[in-house]
């Protein structure tokens, strides 16, 4: 359905057509729900694709931007700034990590993290600058992230990729060996819990494969916790409950609280290897973004709001669980925490639209998963809820 709004302007006449949407633009959000310009409210278990971990309008983030917008919005990173400075140390103290690059998404923290990767293996040999990442991931759409990205539908038509980048099966120790020892290589990059391609959790005897083959062959290990992390598991981060604990993790989407921020945490080793004019952002730990930032890692550190993650993510689980006994027409439930996806053995999209229409918002993942993953705030009643309107329309599909 088209939607008229402002200067009576159709929108599918001045967007270049990169994403496939309709319907009445959102105007407004309050806690779990979003609400049209056509005042239709709607239940939001997307958040914004796992991002708006303390729901909309969250009355401190609300507060940190008002404070900081009135102190100051931007400067440059010619300077130090006082709500970077707060941010970062948060990240390091929160963290396996020593240093951190801050920029202003998930693409370009991956993009960041494979330069570092690069730029650190070029001090033991020019040609270890090889990339491997794996099935069905997802890191973004600039070129380097795009290259790591190992779904070829991303890839058509936008050739060529630069060079080096290899992939290999998910979970596969045996394929991923055989990769690793076929080039010399800089980066290894996953996401331990695959968002977009279908939420597929990575197995810890893989990511401990991984470990061990990158620390023996100097090798940077990545983790992408752009979706995974910053809570959504019911840890703050996820390689937490792994045990397995990377070179290098990005992280994006909530971490500004719904403003643009982007992070790169790695260790001393590799930060030194990196120089002023290496690499760098005009907009990167923006003052405001830091400020929800800073926010964003106070509350969602807490261990009673985690706790409460946990809770909640097994009532849904369990909840989609009892969906799938009931529909043949599902093939799993998957995820972890409230990253969870209902796998179908066909395509979800009409179902998706369906939920939409019923006040629902949910997200495909990859061809045939719809994927949960609602604010942070979640309560038992929001599920209900999500859950009464996803099997409705689930029972008349
Ligand atoms: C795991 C992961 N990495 C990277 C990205 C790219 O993030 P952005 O869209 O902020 O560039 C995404 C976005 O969906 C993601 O889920």
């Amino acid at each position: 359905m088209k939607a008229k709004i402002t200067m009576d302007v159709d929108p599918e006449d001045i967007f270049v057509p990169t994403y496939s949407r309709g319907g009445a633009p959102m105007v407004r959000g309050a806690g779990m729900y979003l609400y049209d310009a056509d005042g239709k409210d709607y239940l939001d278990f997307g958040a914004g694709i796992a991002v708006s971990v303390l729901g909309h309008s969250h009355p401190a983030l609300m507060e940190a931007l008002r404070t900081q917008g009135e102190r100051l919005i931007h400067t440059s990173n010619l300077y130090y700034g006082e709500t970077q400075i707060g941010f970062a140390s948060r990240l390091v103290k929160h963290s396996f990590a020593n240093k951190v690059f801050l920029c202003n998404s998930g693409t370009e923290a991956n993009e960041a993290a494979i330069k570092f990767a690069r730029k650190s293996a070029a001090k033991k040999s020019m040609q270890k600058f090889h990339v491997l990442s794996f099935s069905d991931s997802f890191h973004g759409r600039t070129y380097g992230s795009l290259s790591a990205t190992a779904q070829p539908k991303f890839h058509t038509g936008f050739g060529p990729l630069p060079d080096g980048f290899h992939y290999s099966p998910f979970n596969d120790i045996q394929c991923a060996k055989a990769a690793l020892d076929r080039y010399d290589f800089a980066a290894i990059i996953v996401e331990p819990l695959q968002g977009e391609g279908g939420v597929n959790i990575a197995d810890v005897d893989f990511l401990q494969f991984l470990r061990e083959h990158a620390t023996a062959n100097k090798i940077a290990l990545i983790f992408d916790e752009i979706q995974c992390g910053t809570g959504r598991t019911g840890s703050l981060w996820y390689y937490e409950q792994t045990g397995v604990v990377p070179d290098m993790m990005t992280v994006a989407k909530p971490i500004g609280g719904g403003l643009p921020l982007g992070a790169v945490l790695c260790t001393d080793e590799i930060a030194a290897c990196i120089s002023p004019g290496d690499h760098g952002t005009t907009f990167g730990g923006n003052p405001v973004a830091c400020a929800l930032g800073s926010q964003i890692i106070d509350t969602v550190s807490d261990p009673t709001f985690l706790a409460k993650v946990r809770e909640n993510s097994d009532y849904l689980k369990g909840k989609l669980e009892k969906v799938h006994a009931k529909y043949r027409s599902i093939d799993s439930v998957r995820g972890w925490g409230l990253l969870l996806g209902v796998r179908f053995n066909d395509d979800p999209g009409a179902l998706i639209n369906k939920c939409k229409d019923n006040g629902l918002l949910l997200i495909r993942a990859n061809l045939n998963t719809v994927r949960f993953t609602p604010p942070l705030i979640v309560e038992k009643e929001d599920i209900d809820k999500a859950i009464t309107i996803f099997e409705d329309v689930l029972s008349k599909m």
